[in-house]
């Protein structure tokens, strides 16, 4: 595996997860299976491919190393292919969603409905209502929100099930996305949520308790060691202000995963540890409370791989370029423009050809019309040419639902769980 950095490419040590997919004759399978035929299966040249194994040894990786007092929930806007959301069904305590669509794949799922949570800014009337009417709890993003709620729960003639989403003082650093501290469209200031507590016991709705959501995508166990002693202290002063007890406190999440050369795996243990201690320090605090930590990227990232075939192989002025029959429609996060600020490789391979001796540099790229159009930059890669199979890892998260798959008309992506 290599990956460019400031133009210059360098050999990096295999890639801790790709490790996680068996090989057979140099042949990458996922499930058990070959590139060539889950594209038989498919009918597809190109398509996304995750291997059920690697989610649920995931889900152990956190239940191993989180004490069991904590549930877990998986946020579905990470990957919400409904073979993946029925298989972690199976496997985690409830459901985070982020729309109505997101909501009623959780309630089909079978999830009971006390276990999800619809969190995000900007819900509509249509969107609080459907979850008021199924008694899912609606993680409140603003004063103008709860008023609305509490309006639409009097019209639907049901209590509507709240918890409040809390923008704290304090954020959660080394984040790649930062979603607290600071002016956000997120939640409710901390400096505002106590007045709201003064008045809550008179409104018409179920307060069950609290979300505090910092940020995504954190490889740092020490920054996120750090955000939740400062999250259990405020939500330790938020269940003391309660004019009654709340059944519920979502920590929020952001465990990363490594994307990127450099990148280490986030180790869950010395995370554990440290909750293992507050809920200690805490016990009496949120005695009888159910506590959440949600997950998305976590949880399936490492389980997928984007899988493209190379359509034509060309040479312009010294670079070698793979044009392959996929890209930035179908994989928008690979190419780097789905929040990096500067672009960089995910890791790739020739997926037919794992054990090739012969390597050369390649620059990857997809059949759209647009330099944005980048599937791997400048990486060393065994020689490939037209019929190979260019495998992106890592993209079991944020793959064809945040991509804009109608960009110059090209098909869709195809998905499989295997
Ligand atoms: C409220 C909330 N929960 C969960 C997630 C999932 O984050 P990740 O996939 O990084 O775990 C996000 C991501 O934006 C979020 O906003």
């Amino acid at each position: 595996m290599s990956a460019s950095v400031s133009g210059a490419t360098l050999q990096l040590p295999q890639h801790e997860v790709m490790s996680q997919f068996a090989q057979h004759n140099g042949q990458l399978l996922v499930g058990g299976f070959s590139l060539s035929a889950i594209s038989r299966m498919l009918g597809k040249a190109v398509f996304y491919a995750y291997d059920r194994n690697i989610i649920t040894q995931q889900v152990q990786r956190f239940r191993h190393a989180v004490p069991a007092r904590i549930k877990l929930h998986y946020a579905v806007k990470a990957n919400p292919y409904w073979p993946v959301v029925q298989h972690l069904k199976l496997l985690v305590d409830g459901f985070d969603v982020a729309s109505q669509k997101e909501m009623l794949l959780a309630v089909q799922s079978g999830m009971p409905v006390q276990h999800i949570s619809f969190a995000g800014p900007g819900k509509t009337d249509t969107e609080l209502s459907a979850a008021i009417a199924l008694g899912v709890t609606l993680n409140v993003e603003s004063l103008s929100e709860l008023a609305r709620i509490c309006r639409l729960g009097q019209e639907c003639d049901v209590t509507p099930q709240v918890a409040l989403r809390v923008n704290p003082a304090f954020e959660l650093k080394a984040s790649g996305m930062k979603m607290a501290g600071g002016a956000k469209p997120f939640g409710i200031d901390e400096e505002q949520v106590f007045t709201v507590l003064a008045d809550i016991a008179a409104m018409p709705l179920r307060l069950r308790g609290f979300h505090i959501f910092c940020g995504s995508q954190n490889l740092k166990a020490d920054a996120l060691t750090e955000a939740h002693q400062h999250t259990f202290a405020l939500a330790a002063k938020l269940v003391a202000a309660c004019p009654y007890r709340p059944d519920l406190i979502n920590l929020g999440g952001g465990f990363g995963i490594p994307y990127f050369a450099g990148e280490k795996r986030l180790d869950p243990a010395p995370v554990g540890q440290s909750l293992a201690a507050l809920l200690q320090q805490y016990h009496d605090d949120f005695n009888g409370i159910e506590l959440v930590i949600e997950l998305g990227r976590f949880l399936v990232a490492e389980a997928g791989i984007y899988a493209c075939q190379v359509v034509d192989k060309k040479v312009s002025r010294g670079t070698t370029y793979l044009v392959c029959n996929g890209g930035l429609h179908h994989h928008l996060a690979n190419s780097g423009n789905f929040g990096q600020v500067i672009r960089k490789n995910y890791p790739v391979a020739i997926g037919n050809r794992l054990n090739s001796g012969q390597q050369e540099q390649v620059t990857i790229v997809g059949p759209l019309c647009t330099p944005l159009d980048i599937l791997a930059d400048k990486v060393m890669l065994p020689k490939a040419d037209v019929g190979d199979w260019v495998v992106v890892y890592q993209s079991g998260a944020y793959g064809p639902t945040a991509s804009p798959q109608d960009f110059l008309g090209h098909a869709p992506v195809s998905e499989l769980l295997l």
